[in-house]
């Protein structure tokens, strides 16, 4: 595991930035993991103002709420669309469909993600340690799965909608087992609201309690954090 910390979000995003360029360097049909939510906005930034093209790469989203379809504003379809795909066109582009039935949405996913193995992952991590919508307790041998959403996510998520009664409850993802399939991963955090979840991920008990824990297992695992989120981190303390 590789730790860098930075002094701001833009400087993260920079930082990730650069593993995104060399993976598209090396391979430009390159497979990407992305992640939605306020963490990743940076490295969107970077790819949408470089010159890197991503004509020939593909990307594969974590994970969707399950009802909302691709126009909805506050659905991850859209997300992405609005925040990356739109300025910057990819050959092709996967998220979970959150309006098909369970099954049938699962087993499209998994065949996807067989049919391109991802290169890099970026991850971003909620504050109970989540990774994509594997709350805690979800089994490290996960693979798509639909998850009923915890208390806190959707608290944490409700900044984006009307209301929190307008949260959808449930999600479809990416599993655990299938993120630890990418040959590399850029976890990202920002913030002191990040920092218990950060420690107890890099420093803890390996335990499904905290999905993100699982992390310290990958081969090629990059964590990029600013000075809040890593506070809590012995290294940062001595
Ligand atoms: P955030 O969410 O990037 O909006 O903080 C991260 C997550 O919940 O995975």
């Amino acid at each position: 595991m590789q730790i860098t910390i930075v002094k701001s979000k833009e400087e993260a995003g920079k930082e990730a930035f650069k593993y995104v360029k060399e993976a598209i360097e090396k391979k430009e049909d390159s497979v990407l993991g992305l992640a939605t939510g306020s963490t990743p906005e940076v490295l969107y930034e970077e790819m949408i103002n470089s010159d890197v093209s991503f004509t020939e790469a593909t990307a594969v989203n974590l994970d969707e709420y399950v009802g909302l379809d691709s126009d909805h504003p506050q659905s991850y379809h859209y997300f992405m669309e609005d925040q990356l795909f739109k300025h910057k066109p990819f050959k092709q582009t996967f998220v979970p469909d959150g309006t098909l039935g369970e099954e049938e949405a699962i087993k499209q996913y998994d065949d996807i993600l067989e049919q391109h193995p991802i290169d890099i992952q970026v991850l971003g991590i909620g504050v109970n340690g989540h990774i994509g919508f594997n709350e805690p307790g979800t089994s490290f041998d996960s693979t798509t799965h639909k998850v009923q959403l915890t208390e806190e996510t959707i608290n944490s998520n409700k900044r984006y909608f009307d209301s929190i009664d307008d949260v959808p409850k449930t999600a479809y993802t990416m599993g655990i087992h299938s993120i630890m399939k990418a040959d590399k991963i850029i976890l990202m955090a920002f913030g002191k609201e990040k920092a218990q979840a950060i420690v107890q991920s890099l420093e803890g008990e390996v335990t499904e309690d905290v999905p993100a824990s699982i992390l310290q297992k990958h081969p090629d695992l990059v964590v990029i954090l600013d000075e809040e989120a890593a506070s809590e981190l012995s290294s940062a303390k001595q």
